[in-house]
């Protein structure tokens, strides 16, 4: 069967990459979660003090950086200069900078050809905000997932929970919002539906349904 590639787009935790993993499991292709790059270029910039509004500084330290990607037992792993992130860049204080670092043309330029390498031999699924419109225009399939801010909240929640991390609903629900907000009104590359994406509202399907509404995709386009 031919190798075709996926794009997964949508706003915080409407269930991207969960699905995204199993899609690519089940289709044995790669799984890059883009989210995860802007996330270690935000770590690393916290870590050494540069300021997120600085484009120029930003850009001088992504190209000194190395973000691999590489499958581990429990999903993805994150290794930033040779070093595991994979749990340091879910921090609340990486979740709340990112947007800052992510609204730069100089950076989104930069993310965007290191993505499309990843993504060149096809048979790829990749998920993050501007896959289908910017990253991969001519994936086979395009999807762009919803869910009430409620509902996002309340999986992130739970997520958190599970995991014995604090959190509180309210404030979790506020912070989707505000990133929500940032990234869709953003200048460059702003969260939006590929016109030749299909939309799904997830609100209340669960998991195993939205990744067979995808791999059905994935059957009729291959
Ligand atoms: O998993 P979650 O929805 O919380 O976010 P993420 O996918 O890890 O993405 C973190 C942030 O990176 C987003 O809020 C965007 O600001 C940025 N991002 C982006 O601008 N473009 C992408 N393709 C992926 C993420
Ligand atoms: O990648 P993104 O930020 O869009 O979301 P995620 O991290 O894949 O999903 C956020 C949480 O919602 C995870 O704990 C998923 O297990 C859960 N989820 C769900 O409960 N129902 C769905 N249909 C999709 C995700």
């Amino acid at each position: 069967m031919k190798k075709i590639s996926i794009a997964i787009d949508g706003p915080a935790a409407a269930g991207k990459s969960t699905v995204a993993k199993i899609v690519a499991e089940k289709l044995s292709y790669i799984y890059i979660d883009t989210g995860a790059m802007y996330r270690a270029l935000t770590y690393k910039a916290i870590q050494n003090h540069v300021n997120l509004e600085n484009e120029q500084e930003l850009l001088a330290v992504l190209q000194k950086t190395s973000i691999e990607l590489m499958p581990g037992e429990e999903g993805q792993i994150i290794i930033l200069d040779g070093e595991n992130v994979t749990n340091d860049i879910r921090s609340a204080q990486v979740t709340n900078s990112v947007s800052a670092v992510a609204k730069h043309r100089a950076i989104r330029a930069e993310m965007v050809a290191r993505q499309q390498e990843f993504g060149a031999e096809g048979g790829v699924v990749m998920d993050g905000r501007d896959i289908g419109t910017h990253v991969l225009p001519n994936a086979e399939v395009k999807v762009f997932l919803l869910a009430s801010v409620d509902e996002r909240a309340a999986r992130r929640h739970a997520e958190n929970q599970s995991k014995g991390f604090p959190t509180d609903l309210e404030q979790l629900k506020k912070e989707i919002a505000t990133r929500d907000k940032l990234d869709s009104e953003r200048e460059v590359a702003p969260l939006r539906k590929a016109e030749d994406a299909e939309e799904i509202d997830t609100t209340s399907m669960s998991i195993g349904e939205v990744a067979d509404r995808i791999l059905a995709l994935a059957a009729e386009r291959n």
